[in-house]
């Protein structure tokens, strides 16, 4: 969700107002997921290199998330959706750990959307607390199912389509491990400009993708 900052800036806003105008994208476009019958969304919140940025910055975008829950816990559930966290609660304020914790909880149930919210995430340290993990079961002898039940994205499927807005091309340590053979698309849109028209332009760019897998 890469471009809120650059937004607020071309508008001389400070750029708190680009992370809310961002957060009116994530309801517009879980939204459109939810309706178009996509199985899971990851929405890339937070990296475990964010905590670089200001201290007033990541309050506000703490404050966000808050509020993004408190008003859309409802809403989201009655379209069935799932929520799932991926990454390190653990160095979050406890009311943010809170809210969100009962959010998981009150959509565990649900069977529709799976929205994967990457909080503090970094795939490399995913993976590491995967390989400990692995290590406490006594694990010796991985193989690339067990290690994939070992990551916050355990039993879903690899994704299919990874969208990075802002045109960077960068994976900016985004899911390395699931991202093996999944199609990138950039697109130069900033992410609070990003619609639902541009979510299914990307999925039909997608559907004209030859997809191999290594083979022929
Ligand atoms: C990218 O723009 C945006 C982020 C790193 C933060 C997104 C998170 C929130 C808006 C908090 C609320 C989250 C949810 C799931 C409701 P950037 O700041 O990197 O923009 P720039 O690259 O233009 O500076």
């Amino acid at each position: 969700m890469d471009g809120n900052g650059r937004w607020a800036k071309k508008r001389s806003l400070p750029r708190a107002f680009g992370h809310k105008q961002g957060v009116k994208t994530i309801k517009n476009i879980v939204r459109a997921a939810s309706s178009l019958g996509i199985k899971v969304l990851t929405l890339y919140a937070f990296s475990t290199e964010n905590w670089k940025r200001p201290q007033s910055e990541i309050k506000i975008l703490f404050s966000l998330l808050r509020q993004f829950i408190k008003k859309e816990l409802k809403d989201l559930s009655s379209l069935g959706v799932k929520l799932r966290i991926l990454g390190d609660l653990s160095k979050f304020p406890e009311t943010v750990r809170i809210e969100v914790e009962n959010a998981r909880k009150t959509t565990s149930q649900n069977t529709g959307l799976e929205l994967n919210i990457a909080l503090n995430y970094g795939a490399r340290q995913e993976l590491i607390h995967a390989f400990k993990e692995m290590s406490k079961h006594g694990i010796k002898k991985p193989t690339e199912e067990i290690v994939s039940s070992f990551l916050y994205t355990a039993g879903q499927s690899d994704p299919d389509l990874l969208i990075r807005t802002s045109g960077e091309f960068r994976i900016s340590n985004f899911l390395l491990w699931q991202i093996a053979y999944s199609e990138i698309y950039v697109t130069g849109k900033l992410w609070p400009d990003f619609t639902q028209r541009d979510l299914e332009i990307a999925i039909s760019e997608f559907q004209k993708r030859e997809r191999r897998f290594g083979g022929l």
